[in-house]
């Protein structure tokens, strides 16, 4: 019912057209209709830029060795700021999805105007005035590399670069608050040469198809000047605009600066339809797809090695054991075989086990599921926060099989606290990423950063939460209580009396085991994690998901195959508690994950205490949840492993 549901979702999606998807339906303007500008919250970004010698500014990979990164964003009109605001003074906050507020945006309109086709040389915005205490946060917004991140008609305002490597021009979304000089003096942006590419689609028909901006910091003299018009456009950018000094914010008096744009409309041959791709810039696309195929063949091969090993062995052990007859019956029995009668007794905190599994498995099945729909471009970043938006839905749905696998574990398990388990799976580990969740926005708000969660949103997620997530987990869980399904039946019965677990060999103590498996899924999509966390951290928008399904696939597959041949190896030394081990096999690639992304940041970097936490939090955050999910998949795979080979055994 659910799939067909679903699938129907599936079929919608691509019969209303292939190319628009909803919400992002093309705007076609005639000559002189309002463009708006709309502008977003400015992000720390990981690249600092330097100035040349006219003001302009070339994007540079040389980073600034004493800028320090923050990783919470600003309101664009946090007050300390003083960019321009609308000239009514009414700002107005735009509608957004609920996966786009989580993520960050907060849209606002702007005093720009802009009209189609025409063009404007040199408009003046507004005069602001920073005070001592402002200029110190302005220069340190400008040093830790802060981005404005402006939207024209849903594209996202790009600098124009060059990438060297591949010999490309391309479009990076965002431009610098400010520049920093080659004697590392902090320099205000105050002037925006915007450029907007239009395609002419008929008589009168324009569609923007790509918006640039070269910023300028340009000190027009405006305290020096007394008789000065601040609103006339004279002299504001003259024909020596080029021998303006750039607009230095001083530390020991209050300056005054002047804001100004220009305008320019371009004709271009590209369609609207492909207009994203020129934002979709893959550095080097030939290292990471080295470093995959690379990837995926050692994983290949280990999977092979892994599988052969198994399958050869299992079908010697099996036919070696039911081939044994009476007449030997005096041979000592050994290997896996002999914990029969007790690897299906039921694990310590069965409860914990089986809610955590159910719980991996929620999470995996969105994470699947979320990664096909975004490979097959339904979720195109022109469509803002539909991935995360569509990710909160999928997980709310899929609480009913996350419980319908926790409660049948746990009836697995011979387990009969089923309330407790109804009423754990929906609310441990979600409730635990949310109390994170709530912690690390105190520290949001603490910092006015405009990446805390606004209350209503928080209502919002708590109460899908109820609406959809817990009412179907419910359903998920009686549905599987009055299942009585043929995989609940044991194969081999249980002793009374536990057997003694001989000593263990060092490489199989549980914490040695844990942490060499751990290696080869983590090892399978470090590529990925890093480009994930520069699109969390950095805002860069993130579209590689053949990439990412090819990880996640590859991910899986480690996951299972290196549990599956440690417990293998665990049985035959005559350890039958596989349960929480299988989970911990496959869930410490987690600790990797989480290690990993202590050497994405340089700490000595991160501005100040609270960029230290968000940073920590979130990561851990991310590691929880992936503990929770690789760990299910070890699980989930073990018990249909053990379960097979035990059937395929005679017991007498
Ligand atoms: C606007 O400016 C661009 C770039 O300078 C120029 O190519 C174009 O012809 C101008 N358009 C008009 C209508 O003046």
């Amino acid at each position: 019912m659910l799939w067909s549901l679903v699938l129907s979702l599936f079929l919608f999606f691509f019969n209303s057209n292939a190319f628009y998807l909803p919400g992002v339906a093309p705007t076609t303007y005639g000559e002189g209709d309002d463009i708006p500008l709309l502008v977003n919250h400015i992000t720390p970004s990981n690249s600092h830029n330097i100035v040349n010698s006219n003001g302009g500014s070339s994007a540079g990979t040389s980073q600034s060795k004493k800028a320090k990164t923050y990783v919470y964003s600003f309101d664009y009109y946090f007050p300390k700021l003083h960019f321009c605001r609308p000239k009514d003074g009414k700002l107005e906050k735009q509608s957004e999805s609920l996966g786009s507020i989580i993520f960050g945006d907060r849209i606002f309109n702007s005093p720009f105007e802009i009209k189609m086709l025409q063009n404007q040389s040199c408009t003046a915005l507004c005069s602001s005035v920073y005070s001592k205490t402002d200029t110190l946060f302005v220069n340190k917004i400008i040093r830790s590399g802060y981005y404005h991140n402006w939207l024209v008609d849903g594209l996202p305002i790009a600098r124009s670069l060059y990438d060297t490597g591949t010999k490309t021009k391309f479009y990076g979304t965002g431009f610098e608050v400010g520049l920093i000089d080659p004697t590392n003096v902090a320099h205000l942006v105050n002037h925006f040469d915007i450029q907007i590419e239009y395609h002419k689609r008929g008589e009168n028909q324009y569609r923007v198809v790509g918006v640039t901006v070269q910023p300028y910091s340009w000190d027009r003299k405006l305290s020096d000047d007394q008789d000065k018009d601040k609103d006339s456009n004279k002299n504001l950018c003259d024909a020596n605009a080029n021998n303006f000094d750039p607009v230095f914010l001083n530390q020991n008096k209050n300056t005054e600066v002047q804001f100004s744009y220009s305008v320019y409309f371009v004709e271009s041959d590209i369609s609207w339809a492909t207009r994203w791709d020129k934002y979709l810039h893959v550095y080097d696309p030939k290292i990471q797809w080295f470093s995959l195929i690379n990837f995926s063949l050692i994983v290949l091969c280990l999977s092979l090695v892994i599988g052969h090993i198994l399958l050869k062995t299992l079908k010697n052990d099996i036919s070696k054991y039911n081939s044994i007859d009476l007449s030997e019956d005096i041979q000592e029995e050994s290997g896996w075989k002999l914990v029969h009668g007790d690897v299906f007794r039921p694990p310590i905190n069965r409860m914990l086990l089986s809610v955590m599994v159910g719980s991996g498995f929620q999470l995996f099945l969105m994470a699947f599921v979320t990664i096909l729909f975004a490979l097959f471009g339904l979720l195109s970043p022109a469509n803002r926060g539909s991935l995360a938006t569509v990710m909160f839905i999928l997980y709310g749905i899929f609480g009913i099989f996350g419980s319908f696998a926790s409660s049948f574990i746990y009836k697995f398990f011979n387990g009969e606290n089923w309330r407790l388990n109804l009423i754990l799976t929906p609310t441990l580990v979600p409730g635990t990423i949310f109390l994170i969740f709530i912690g690390l926005n105190f520290f949001l708000i603490w910092v006015k950063s405009s990446g805390a969660i606004p209350i209503g949103t928080m209502f919002a997620i708590i109460g899908i939460w109820f609406l959809i997530s817990l009412p179907l987990s419910v359903i998920g869980s009686l549905l599987s209580f009055k299942s009585n399904n043929e995989f609940l039946k044991k194969p081999v019965k249980t002793n009374q009396i536990p057997r003694q677990i001989p000593k263990e060999p060092i490489y199989l103590k549980i914490w040695v085991v844990s942490l060499i498996s751990g290696i080869f899924p983590f090892g399978s999509m470090a590529v990925e994690i890093y480009f994930i966390y520069s699109s969390i951290w950095f805002n860069r928008i993130y579209y590689m998901f053949g990439f990412l399904f090819f990880c996640f696939v590859l991910m899986t597959v480690t996951c299972s195959l290196i549990s599956i041949l440690m417990i293998y190896y665990t049985l035959c030394f005559e350890n039958y508690k596989w349960q929480w081990r299988s989970f911990l096999i496959s869930g410490s690639c987690s600790i990797y994950v989480f290690i990993h992304s202590l050497f994405l940041i340089k700490f000595d970097q991160l501005n100040g205490a609270v960029s230290i936490i968000l940073y920590l939090g979130y990561s851990s955050m991310i590691s929880l949840l992936m503990f929770v999910l690789c760990g299910s998949i070890g699980f989930i795979s073990n018990l249909i492993f053990i379960r097979k080979i035990y059937s395929s055994i005679k017991v007498d």
